[in-house]
Formats: C-alpha cells, structure tokens, sequence
C-alpha cells in the first residue's frame, strides 16, 4: 500500500534574501517500508537559521540541499509502519526528517523520544539542538563564574534565550541583545535578563553597552554577528571569552566583506574567541539534556516555542526567521 504525500523541494539556490522562490510544494507517494525501515508521519518541524548555508552550495560542516529534492530537517514523527524490532507503531521518534509529511527512513537514523523526561517539542528546542548549542557554548566555551558580565545578542531566539539563562543561574549579570520592544520586554520581564537592548532602537549598541557594562564584558555569546559583535570588541575584559555560536546577520548577505578588523582589542585583553558546532559534543547529548530538564522542571530556565500550524507553512517559518518573528524556539505543526 503506498502513502501520499506532499514535500518541499528546494528548486533554486537563492541569492541574497532568501524568499519563496526557493521552495516548490510538491505531491508524491511513498512505498512501504522495506527491512529495517519505518514509515513516520512528521508532526512537528523545527525550522533554523542553518538552512539558509545549506541552500548555498558551498561546502560546509553540513552537505548542502541538493537541487529539487526535499529539504530536511530536526523534526519529531510518530512511527505509522514498522519493519524494525527497535520500534513499533505509535513510537515518538525524533532525527533530521525531508520537509515531507511521510516518509520512509531506515531505522538507523531515528531516534525514540523519551515523554517521561519532558513534553515531546522540547525535544526540538530547549532539549533539541538549539537547547544543546546553548549548553555546550557557555558551559564549555565560556565557561561563566559567579559575578561576571555575560551579552548574548539573538537573546530572544532559541539559543540566545538558553544561553543568557544559563549564565543567569550560574550567578552572571546578563545583558541580552534583541530587536524589538516585546522581545526585551519578555527577556527583561520573563526570561530574567538583568539588562536588555533593543538594538533596532539605537544607532549603535555600543553606547548603551558602555553604559550597562562600565567595567566590560567577560562573555559575548555571539548569535547575529556584524556590526552588534563588532561593538562588543571595544568593551572586553581582559581574559573574556568570545563564544562563536552564529552569525545570522550574514547569512543572507551576498559577498561577505572582509574583516575582521578589530582583532587587536582581542591582543590588547588576550581575549580568546572560539567557533564550535553542537555535533561534536554528541558523545555528551544525554548528560546535557538530563541537566537542562532537572533545570526546567526547578523553573530555572525557560523555552517560550512559537508553533506555526500547518506543513504548507513551513518555508514561511524559514523566512521568520530572518526578519525575527520569533520569541523562543520556532516550529510548525503537521
Ligand atoms: N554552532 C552551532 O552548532 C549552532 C547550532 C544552532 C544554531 N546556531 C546559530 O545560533 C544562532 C541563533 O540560532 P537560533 O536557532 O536561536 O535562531 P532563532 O531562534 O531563529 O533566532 C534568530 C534571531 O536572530 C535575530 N536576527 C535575525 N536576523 C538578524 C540580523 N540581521 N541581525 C541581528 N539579529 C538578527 C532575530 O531576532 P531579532 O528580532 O532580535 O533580530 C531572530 O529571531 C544562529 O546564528 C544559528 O546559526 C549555531
């Protein structure tokens, strides 16, 4: 018997601002699944600020999207057709899925997702790889101590959000960087940041940093990159520590300019800066997310999901993204 179903194809590379061109709806049907296969039915997708790297086909950590097959991504399904003994119809499973509403995967590359820890879509946020990116970047990376300065910019995005929280209960004074006033109004009033700005409401973040954080800055948790990291160079302290998370602000910029240029300020603090990706601490995925957990479950942190429904909006999510639509983790429902 086989299953219809609709996907998103990626049909053009795009050039500069991603837009809908890129994305093509798409009907198919799939076979059953074979030995050691399973037949998933997504239900939910997480869309990320990776995507837009994978469109381009440069090489990277990641092999780009091919042209007119489906994009992937994290998502979360539910096993409809099991011709594996590891699992069985009804299990909650998680892995990198084709924007597709069903699909056939071999059983190698899912994961069973454990309800008894925490609700399923925390699985793609706070305990899912944005969570995990915030984790593994200030605790190994920045490795924050009672007392100092923290900026996270992306502050109200999926790991912006995690990050300035952990740094918050190990006892750091935070400032967080989003655009907009419901952003720093949830971080400031909600999420517990000690200090915010809204950078799309100042000419440039340095003087309000300044003034937040006479004395500089111990950790710069970097999401956004650009002209806010560049103002964060002229306010280290000595021995800070520049966490290399992302650089959303340059994703969609055509020919990037060269740089940087404001490396001395880091000779001038012997300031260390360190890119990372969440892949390499998998071997310590299952430990970091039984710590996050026990954090949420004590209310120590907190990950507001923004949930779009409907797989036909899925590239429309993509591009939220972008012009920072989004407070927390941003999904779609099937
Ligand atoms: N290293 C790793 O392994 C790893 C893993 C996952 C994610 N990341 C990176 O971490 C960063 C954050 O990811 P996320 O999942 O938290 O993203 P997210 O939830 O999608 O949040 C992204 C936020 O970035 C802000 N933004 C967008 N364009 C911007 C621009 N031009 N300048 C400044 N801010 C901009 C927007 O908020 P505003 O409204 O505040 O502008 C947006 O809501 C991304 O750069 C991503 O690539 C890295």
């Amino acid at each position: 018997m086989s299953q219809k179903t609709r996907s998103f194809l990626l049909v053009k590379r795009p050039r500069g601002m991603l837009s809908q061109e890129a994305f093509a709806l798409n009907h198919s049907e799939i076979s059953d699944p074979e030995r050691g296969e399973v037949l998933v039915r997504a239900k939910y997708f997480s869309v990320d600020p990776y995507m837009r790297n994978r469109m381009n086909d440069v090489p990277s950590y990641v092999a780009p999207f091919e042209l007119n097959k489906p994009l992937e991504g994290d998502a979360i399904g539910e096993i409809l057709q099991s011709k594996s003994d590891e699992f069985i119809i009804g299990d909650l499973v998680s892995g990198v899925f084709p924007w597709q509403e069903y699909f056939v995967l071999p059983a190698k590359r899912i994961h069973k997702i454990d309800t008894d820890i925490a609700q399923d879509t925390y699985f793609l946020s706070v305990l899912g790889l944005t969570g995990l990116t915030a984790y593994f970047g200030m605790m190994d990376i920045g490795k924050p101590k009672h007392g100092e300065s923290v900026v996270v910019s992306g502050a109200a995005g999926a790991v912006g959000l995690v990050a300035g929280q952990i740094a918050r209960l190990k006892g750091c004074y935070v400032v967080g960087i989003a655009g907009g006033e419901h952003k720093t109004k949830y971080l400031s009033e909600t999420a517990g940041f000690d200090a915010v700005i809204d950078y799309k409401n100042v000419a440039n973040v340095r003087k309000p940093l300044r003034k937040i954080l006479p004395d500089g800055v111990d950790i710069y948790f970097d999401n956004v990159g650009g002209e806010i990291s560049d103002s964060i160079m002229y306010i280290l302290r000595d021995y800070a520590r520049i966490i290399l998370s992302g650089q959303i602000s340059q994703y969609n910029s055509g020919r990037l300019k060269t740089g940087p240029r404001l490396l001395a300020q880091m000779i001038v603090h012997r300031a260390k800066m360190q890119g990372f990706i969440v892949h390499d601490y998998r071997a310590e995925f299952a430990k970091a997310q039984k710590e996050l957990a026990g954090w949420l479950k004590q209310g120590k942190i907190q990950q507001p999901e923004n949930i779009i429904e409907g797989f036909e909006k899925l590239p429309d999510a993509l591009l939220g993204l972008f012009s920072g639509e989004n407070i927390g983790k941003q999904l779609v429902k099937v």
